[in-house]
């Protein structure tokens, strides 16, 4: 080798003299034990995956800026929204949820939008999705939706009666549903998509003040999707196009942003609105709150190794800066829980010290200590407990959130919401829908649904057709299906309709 070439080392930084040959007892003989830069080199590589993301494991990232644009004080403290032309640095990542590290970028899935903002009250994280709304409303629900969007336990495939039975069985998930069978549900590119909390989040001022939100970051580049046959061709010849087309244009200098807008309700107001707001099956209709446009999202720097930076980046709905707190979603509260815990499974305890999770702008000042891979001094000769006299860091009142009055039994509540669930996917496709929109929506899901049994693909459309009539039969004339067995299924109670399309019937 050349001479000027850096010299390879091993782990331990021993200078490795041969990494072509093992070494063995003579020249046909057997490997030898004490070749410690083989054992070490295998050893290492056995060890080189870790678990992949229960969802979302599909991924691109970019690094990048968040810029204010609108002074938002009289809503929130949070000090990285304090002043207008304020930065701050970023950290995004683009997924699909389904399917594993290895599937096609072009699958029907919601696409993740997470964003990690460094400020300097510590990591603010972001994880939505590209869709207002989601499936389900309630945590105890989001296991065994994944799993029917997964493969099936016995044949390992992906499996249309799993998907459609748990969703025809879910008739808050009609409107989520819509949209990911529009052709929004197979978006050109991670570019080309929006962002949304999908979620309410509350966030209040310096006064303790405080507001219902919903955050829509939307594209700069223009919405630009799919349709169904693209999205198949793409899918095989080239699997990974939206992991490609981000870094590409970032390389190229094309860096894509977002204009950040936000929904933002009075407290009270929030309480008495029309939809549930803590019901994420629901948007806020524009018309009741117009957006506000409040920033922007630059991404400007591809990762320089993936691995440490997309596949070791770990968002967590819980890291929320003074400014922003979480609502009484029940779906949010759970994700408070679900993302720490994941993460110390797939990344280990001290996963906060991997540098893409490090708090850049507000080092961590903790009384926790110790675990597997804490890299850093962790914590040094400073007290390991509080309270403590020894100058240790202190809770400051500052940084408490202002309460809300809870009342009422402790018990298991369906959402009781009067409006139903129906209203919104069919403004959807009567209102927002062009007429192309409408024919691939229909086009889409006569294509994924037909390939259910017949009980299921009845349950499905009389969700449909309660959304809207033309919509539900529509999609029944595609099927082949009886569009007035559809409508008197639709004229049912859920428990009826059930019953009427169970098994063997
Ligand atoms: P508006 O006409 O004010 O807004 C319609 C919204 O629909 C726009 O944000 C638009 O996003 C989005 N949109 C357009 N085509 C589609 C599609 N195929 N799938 C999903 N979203 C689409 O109407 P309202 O606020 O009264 O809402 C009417 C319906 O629009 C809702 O029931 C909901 O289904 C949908 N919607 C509403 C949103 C909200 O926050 N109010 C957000 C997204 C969807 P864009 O501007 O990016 O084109
Ligand atoms: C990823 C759980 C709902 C957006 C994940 C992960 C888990 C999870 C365990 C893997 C995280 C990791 O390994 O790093 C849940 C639970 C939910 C829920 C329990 C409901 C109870 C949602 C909703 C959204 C969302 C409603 C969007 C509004 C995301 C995103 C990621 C993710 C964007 C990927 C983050 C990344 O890029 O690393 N979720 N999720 N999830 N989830 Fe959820």
């Amino acid at each position: 080798m050349a001479k000027k070439m850096k010299p390879l080392t091993t782990a331990f930084g021993i200078p490795v003299g041969d990494d072509q040959n093992s070494m063995t007892a003579g020249n046909r003989g057997p490997v030898l034990m004490q070749d410690a830069h083989l054992l070490e080199k295998l050893a290492h590589f056995d060890r080189e995956r870790i678990p992949e993301r229960v969802v979302h494991a599909k991924g691109a990232g970019a690094g990048g800026y968040f810029e204010v644009t609108a002074d938002v004080t009289r809503y929130t403290k949070a000090k990285f929204l304090s002043k207008v032309g304020k930065r701050t640095e970023v950290f995004a990542r683009f997924s699909t949820v389904g399917g594993e590290k290895g599937s096609a970028d072009a699958e029907r899935d919601p696409r993740g939008f997470a964003v990690k903002f460094y400020t300097e009250d510590g990591n603010y994280d972001f994880v939505g999705n590209n869709t207002p709304v989601f499936f389900i409303r309630d945590p105890l629900k989001f296991p065994d939706f994944i799993h029917t969007q997964k493969r099936n336990p016995a044949t390992n495939l992906k499996d249309p009666d799993m998907f459609w039975d748990f969703l025809s069985l879910t008739p808050e998930s009609i409107h989520q549903v819509t949209i990911l069978f529009s052709d929004r549900g197979t978006p050109a590119t991670y570019r080309h998509m929006n962002g949304y909390s999908s979620h309410t989040y509350k966030w209040y001022n310096a006064k303790g003040e405080q507001f219902w939100v919903k955050y829509h970051f939307k594209t700069d580049q223009k919405i630009k999707n799919l349709t169904r046959q693209e999205a198949e061709k793409l899918k095989g010849s080239d699997p990974d196009h939206a992991t490609r087309d981000l870094f590409e244009a970032i390389a190229r200098g094309e860096n894509p942003s977002w204009t950040l807008e936000m929904q933002i309700m009075p407290y009270e107001q929030g309480l008495d609105y029309r939809f549930d707001i803590f019901d994420i099956t629901k948007v806020w209709p524009h018309a009741d709150v117009p957006p506000i446009t409040v920033g922007k999202l630059v991404l400007n720097r591809n990762p320089v190794n993936y691995f440490a930076e997309v596949e070791q980046a770990a968002f967590g709905p819980s890291n929320m800066v003074p400014g922003i707190a979480i609502s009484p979603d029940k779906m949010l509260q759970a994700r408070v829980f679900s993302y720490h815990d994941t993460h110390i499974h797939r990344l280990g305890p001290n996963y906060h010290l991997i540098p893409v999770n490090q708090p850049k702008a507000a080092p961590e000042m903790s009384y926790q200590r110790d675990g597997f891979m804490r890299t850093d001094d962790g914590g040094g000769s400073g007290p390991n407990y509080w309270p403590n006299s020894f100058g240790g860091p202190a809770p400051h009142a500052s940084a408490k959130e202002p309460g809300f009055p809870v009342h009422d039994h402790a018990g298991r509540f369906a959402y009781t919401h009067p409006n139903d669930d129906f209203v919104q996917a069919g403004d959807l496709y009567r209102k927002v829908m062009s007429k192309k929109d409408r024919d691939n929506l229909v086009g889409n899901l006569v294509d994924h649904l037909g390939n259910a049994q017949k009980r299921i693909q009845l349950r499905q459309c009389a969700l449909f057709y309660k959304a809207d009539k033309e919509y539900g039969t529509r999609v029944a004339q595609g099927l082949g299906l009886d569009p007035a067995e559809v409508a008197k299924l639709a004229a049912m109670s859920q428990e009826e309709r059930e019953t009427a399309t169970a098994a063997g019937r």
